[in-house]
């Protein structure tokens, strides 16, 4: 049986990450440790995650002709993910994230897009058939809009199921929202999304509920500890989260994505593939940077 086939479109950065103690306040400078330069990009990320996890993968992406790109490619490779999709653009330095976590897990990041600015809904034509044969489509919002919503409404034409994951947060149109299968926002993102309040799951259901009523058909929203709210318009359920010792969240939502794009190829049960992805994201916040910390399957057992 041939295993299906999950498109990732998105971004692929350098993650150049400290640690500190708390993060900094505008103007302030703390001091931090364990500088590490590694390979990230929610795209690539979550490519990386899909892969690991059992996923027959293919990144549809840009990096520069640089170190930095190198390192994103091998990555890629090392973990099984089909990178004959990827635009090594000459000339063009590589995504680069500048990332601070704090010793509780929280972080904060700053990306310089590079090479990710580069890809284009002309990239995109070059590859409609392999949009057209992908079981699902998983994208998110650190490329240019354009080449997302041209992403969206190629596989809206050829029936191929979309999984959104609209970060960094921006307003969504009607028409993009219609083309999505699978909308997942964080807290935060699902608040931009809406401008509603999020601060407790109630307010979740309800900013859920209007993107719902907008055409998206399944949204669910990750909230970290305290675990991930699945809505359909007909109704919510709140999976909680595993219990695990965070030391740092870069990249769990990643991990959450690619997971919840593995499990769902794999079973086509929703409510299972948000246990298994709240599986691997609660194991990838166990371990420093976003991809180094992403679990194999074999990690789940
Ligand atoms: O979601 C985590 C990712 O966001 C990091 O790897 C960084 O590159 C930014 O894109």
């Amino acid at each position: 049986m041939s295993k299906c086939k999950i498109l990732v479109v998105g971004s692929a950065n350098a993650d150049l990450m400290i640690a500190t103690p708390t993060l900094p306040k505008p103007g302030e400078t703390v001091r931090g440790n364990n500088f590490l330069v590694a390979p990230g990009g929610k795209g690539a990320n979550q490519a990386i995650a899909a892969a690991r996890l059992g996923g027959d993968v293919g990144f549809i992406g840009s990096v520069g002709d640089d170190d930095f790109g190198r390192i994103i490619r091998t990555s890629l490779s090392d973990s099984g993910v089909d990178t004959s999709y990827l635009c090594v653009r000459s000339n063009c330095p590589s995504g680069v994230a500048l990332i601070l976590s704090e010793t509780s897990g929280e972080n904060m990041i700053a990306i310089d897009a590079g090479a990710n600015d580069f890809l284009l809904p002309t990239d995109i034509d070059a590859v409609v058939d392999a949009i057209a044969g992908a079981s699902i489509i998983v994208c998110q919002f650190e490329s240019p809009i354009a080449t997302i919503e041209h992403v969206v409404a190629v596989a809206k034409a050829y029936g191929v199921p979309v999984l959104l994951n609209p970060a960094p947060a921006r307003r969504i149109g009607d028409e993009m929202l219609e083309g999505v299968r699978f909308l997942v926002p964080n807290r935060q993102e699902l608040a931009g999304l809406t401008g509603l309040p999020t601060d407790i799951v109630a307010d979740v259901e309800v900013a859920a509920k209007t993107l719902l009523l907008r055409g998206a058909q399944n949204v669910i929203v990750t909230l970290g500890r305290e675990g991930a709210l699945r809505a359909t318009i007909d109704r919510a359920r709140m999976f909680p989260a595993p219990i695990v010792e965070a030391v740092d969240t870069t990249g769990a939502g990643d991990t959450f994505v690619g997971g919840f794009a593995a499990e769902w190829c794999r079973t086509s049960d929703i409510d299972a593939a948000v246990i298994f992805a709240q599986r691997a994201a609660a194991y990838s916040v166990t371990g420093r940077g976003a991809q180094a910390s992403m679990p194999w399957l074999s990690n789940l057992d």
